[in-house]
């Protein structure tokens, strides 16, 4: 298992070569895929406007328009994101018999755990990435067994993070519902309220011989509601619109928003689910902290009810998350 870290293929990787795994094809390499020189990108929103109608309209033009945004002035300290972002950097650089004490068990049941290679992929291409996922919320849904306990502050620091992460969530679903013409508590309500549960990731993208052949996470949408990221300033999460690829600027301590796969069908497709992937470099390790903001596996969910009509018949199937997980990681239609 270890040798087939990407952390250890890096650092045994010598000159200009990588493993042919981590070869994309040419529709795919991002030296030859991305635009450059355009000023088009998702959209920054200060969510500390003190006119929140316009921060709701913005909101909901930037989930129509591209399924993502940052948000900047959104209440978590610099601190406290900073602190998260060191414990988790932490973790990665500890010996590698220390992070594989928190692999996923074997049986790929868990999401949880220390990882590789999320999906299986066409032709067995591999992403330049390695991860941990744990869940961070609600208590009840917690296995602390994935939560490293090196560095000795990872809990505390990671606690902290969700204590203010709250008020970001709350906001979010809010102004969602409100673009979409529903009571504000309504979206929150759909993907099952007090149990919606925020599952962590930590990737970590080590440098790269060949940036321009490889990515790091392939092209995806997200199959959560919501997905709050916190990069580290290294750049490379890139967004697609009308099939381009735009990179997302980075901006200190701002929070990337993104739509998933479950608020473009709670929206009846009004909102999108962004299609997104990641570059890696040369000299420079990026990290990223996305937060998934999951329903839970039994909870049904689809176009919502006050949203279809006969002018406008559901777009979507209702279906448990747990369902439509498995059919997306197993690349069985829904
Ligand atoms: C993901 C993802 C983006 C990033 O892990 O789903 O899209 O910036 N990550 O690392
Ligand atoms: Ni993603």
């Amino acid at each position: 298992m270890e040798s087939e870290r990407v952390q250890n293929i890096a650092s045994s990787t010598f000159e200009d070569t990588i493993p042919e795994a981590f070869i994309r094809s040419e529709q795919e390499q991002p030296a030859i895929t991305t635009v450059h020189g355009i000023d088009l990108g998702v959209p920054v929103i200060d969510v500390s406007d003190p006119d929140e109608e316009k921060i709701n309209r913005l909101i909901a033009d930037a989930s129509r328009e591209w399924g993502m945004f940052q948000i900047v002035n959104h209440g978590i300290p610099s601190e406290v994101i900073s602190k998260f972002q060191g414990v988790g950097r932490a973790f990665f650089e500890l010996p590698q018999e220390e992070k594989e004490l928190y692999a996923k068990p074997p049986g790929g049941k868990s999401i949880e755990g220390y990882g590789t290679f999320l999906q299986k992929e066409i032709e067995g291409k591999k992403g330049w990435v390695d991860h941990l996922f744990h869940r961070i919320w609600p208590p009840p849904a917690i296995n602390y067994q994935f939560w490293p306990k090196n560095p000795p502050l990872y809990r505390e620091a990671n606690e902290e993070y969700v204590k203010y992460l709250h008020g970001v969530v709350d906001k979010l679903f809010k102004s969602l519902s409100l673009g979409l013409g529903l009571e504000e508590h309504e979206l929150r309500e759909a993907v099952g309220g007090d149990e919606l549960a925020y599952l962590l990731k930590i990737n970590y993208y080590p440098p790269c011989p060949r940036p321009d052949l490889a990515l790091g996470v392939v092209a995806h949408t997200d199959m959560c509601s919501v997905t709050i990221l916190v990069p580290n300033d290294v750049q490379g999460l890139q967004a697609c619109r009308d099939g381009d690829w735009y990179c997302v600027r980075y901006i200190p301590d701002a929070l990337v928003i993104h739509i998933g796969d479950q608020m473009e069908i709670l929206s009846n497709g009004k909102y999108k689910s962004v299609f997104h992937r990641t570059t890696v470099t040369k000299d420079k390790t990026r990290i990223s902290w996305p937060v998934f903001l999951e329903p839970s596996p039994d909870l049904a969910v689809g176009p919502h009810p006050k949203l279809v009509n006969e002018k406008n018949p559901p777009k979507y199937k209702t279906k448990k998350y747990g369902d439509y997980c498995y059919c997306k990681l197993n690349k069985i239609p829904q």
